[in-house]
C-alpha cells in the first residue's frame, strides 16, 4: 500500500521523467531538421571571431558578419513551414547518382582513327585529343560532396593546376573568402586534374592533398591537366554539380589569375531579372575558328568546319544560375568533347538554345589595347568591374586590398 508521501513521489518523478523527454525529443528535432546552414553558420562564425583577433583589423567585417547572422536567421524563421513542404520533396525526387560513379580510368586509344586520311593529316596534339576524345569520365582522387549541403547562394568555382599554390592561397584570402553576406551563403572550390608532367607530379600532388587537408576545397579528378583536357574540366564540373549540388541559387566559374568583386556580383543579381537561364560574361558573338597552325587556339578544318563559332563567354570568369547548370550537364552529354573549353560551353549554350549576355563588368580578353595603359593598374576601374584578367598573386592582392580600402572615386569610370 502507498501511502501519499509516496504516491507524491511516484508522482514528481514520472513528471520529471516526462519533462526530460520532451526536452530530448525537441532537442533531437532541431538537430535533424537544421542539418546543415546552421552548423555551418556557426562554424564560419567562429572562424570569423578567431581571424578577426587574429589580425585585430578585421572588427569591422565582424561586425558585418553578425548583422548577416541575424538577418538570415530572421529570413529563415519567417517561413521554416514553406521551406520544409516546397523544397525537400524536390530533392527526393531528384534522380541525382548521389555519388561520382566512376571508378576507373581504364579508357585505350580509339585506333580505329589511324587507318583515316584526315587523321592521320592532324598534329601530334590534335592526334592525342582525338585519341582520347571519347574517355569521358574519370575518377576522382579529391572529392568534397559536403561542400554543396544546404542552401548556397554563390558557388565559387575556379580552375586551378596542383603547381599554382600561391594563386589559390591569395584567392581564400581575397574574393574567394568563404562567407555569408545578409544570410546568402559562398563557398568555394578548386578543380584541378592530375600534374601534367613527371617531375612535378610526385612532390606538388603531396602539397595538393596536405593543402586540401587543411583547406577541404580542392575538387581532383584522374585526368590529365593539359590544356585540350580543359573541356574535361567542364563536363566533370557539370557532373559533379549535377551529383551533388540541389540548391546552388548562382554559381561564378573562372580561372586562377583574375580580380573578382564579390560586392558587384550581388549587386548585378540584386537587379537582374533572370533567373533561370542566366549566363553572363565577356561575351562574344560570330568569333572565327582560328586557322593559323602557330596560333594557341588553331582549330584544323577536320575538327570544326563552320565558318563562325556559337556566342560563348570567356572562360576567365562568368556567371549563371544553378538550374542553368544543371541543364547544361544535359546538353554536354549530347556533344563530342571539343578542345576549346570555352567554346565548349558555347557549344552547349547552343543546344539548350539560351543565348549568353555580354556585360561590360567582365573583362576576360584584355582590358585596353595599351599595355601600359595606366588604367591596367587603376584601383577605380577594377573598383566598377566584376572580373578582370589578368592579376598574379601578389598583384592581386595589393589591388584587393586598394579596391576595398576607403578609396575616393570621382564618379563612375565607365570606359569602352
Ligand atoms: C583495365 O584494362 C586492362 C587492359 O586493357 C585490363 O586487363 C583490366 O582488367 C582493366 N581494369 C578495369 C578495372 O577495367
Ligand atoms: C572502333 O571500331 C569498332 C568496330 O567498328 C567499334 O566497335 C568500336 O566501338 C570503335 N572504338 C571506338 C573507341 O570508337
Ligand atoms: C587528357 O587526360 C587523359 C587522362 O589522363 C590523357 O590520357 C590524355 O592524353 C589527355 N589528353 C590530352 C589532350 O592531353
Ligand atoms: C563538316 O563536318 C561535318 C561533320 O564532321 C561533315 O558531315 C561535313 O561534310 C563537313 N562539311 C564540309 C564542307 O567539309
Amino acid at each position: 500500500m502507498m501511502n501519499t508521501r509516496d504516491r507524491w513521489r511516484v508522482y514528481k518523478r514520472v513528471s520529471v521523467m516526462f519533462f526530460l523527454a520532451v526536452v530530448t525529443i525537441t532537442v533531437v528535432q532541431r538537430g535533424s531538421i537544421s542539418v546543415g546552414a546552421p552548423f555551418e553558420l556557426e562554424r564560419q562564425t567562429r572562424m570569423h571571431a578567431s581571424e578577426a583577433e587574429e589580425s585585430g583589423t578585421e572588427l569591422e567585417e565582424k561586425n558585418d558578419s553578425y548583422l548577416a547572422i541575424k538577418g538570415f536567421w530572421k529570413a529563415s524563421r519567417q517561413q521554416p513551414k514553406a521551406r520544409s513542404t516546397t523544397q525537400e520533396p524536390r530533392i527526393t525526387e531528384d534522380s541525382r547518382p548521389g555519388t561520382w560513379d566512376v571508378s576507373s580510368s581504364n579508357c585505350s586509344a580509339n585506333l580505329n582513327l589511324s587507318s583515316q586520311e584526315w587523321f592521320r593529316g592532324l598534329e601530334d596534339n590534335f592526334k592525342q585529343f582525338m585519341l582520347y576524345r571519347h574517355c569521358r569520365y574519370f575518377p576522382m582522387h579529391l572529392n568534397h560532396p559536403e561542400k554543396c549541403s544546404g542552401e548556397i547562394y554563390l558557388l565559387m568555382i575556379i580552375k586551378s593546376v596542383a603547381t599554382q599554390h600561391d594563386r589559390r592561397e591569395v584567392i581564400r584570402k581575397t574574393w574567394g573568402r568563404e562567407q555569408v553576406v545578409n544570410g546568402r551563403r559562398i563557398k568555394t572550390l578548386f578543380l584541378l586534374g592530375k600534374p601534367s608532367n613527371e617531375a612535378e607530379r610526385a612532390n606538388h600532388q603531396k602539397l595538393v592533398e596536405y593543402e586540401d587537408y587543411i583547406y577541404k576545397d580542392i575538387l581532383q579528378w584522374d585526368f590529365l591537366d593539359s590544356f585540350f583536357n580543359l573541356t574535361l574540366k567542364e563536363t566533370h564540373f557539370l557532373k559533379w554539380f549535377h551529383t551533388y549540388c540541389p540548391r546552388v541559387r548562382y554559381v561564378f566559374k573562372g580561372d586562377d589569375d583574375v580580380f573578382v568583386s564579390v560586392d558587384n556580383i550581388f549587386e548585378f543579381l540584386d537587379s537582374s531579372s533572370h533567373d533561370n537561364n542566366l549566363f553572363v560574361g565577356d561575351v562574344i558573338f560570330k568569333a572565327k575558328p582560328i586557322r593559323k597552325k602557330q596560333n594557341k587556339y588553331y582549330i584544323p578544318q577536320a575538327l570544326y568546319n563552320k565558318t563562325h563559332y556559337p556566342p560563348y563567354a570567356g572562360g576567365g570568369g562568368f556567371l549563371m544560375d544553378g538550374s542553368l547548370v544543371k541543364r547544361l550537364y544535359w546538353a554536354a552529354d549530347t556533344l563530342e568533347l571539343y578542345p576549346i573549353d570555352d567554346v565548349f560551353l558555347g557549344m552547349c549554350l547552343e543546344v539548350l538554345q539560351v543565348t549568353p549576355i555580354k556585360h561590360n563588368a567582365f573583362k576576360t580578353f584584355g582590358l585596353v589595347k595599351n599595355k601600359n595603359s595606366k588604367l591596367n593598374r587603376e584601383p577605380c576601374f577594377f573598383k566598377n568591374m566584376i572580373v578582370v584578367h589578368k592579376l598574379l598573386p601578389s598583384d592581386l592582392m595589393h589591388m584587393w586590398n586598394l579596391v576595398n580600402s576607403d578609396l575616393v572615386c570621382a564618379q563612375r569610370v565607365e570606359i569602352l
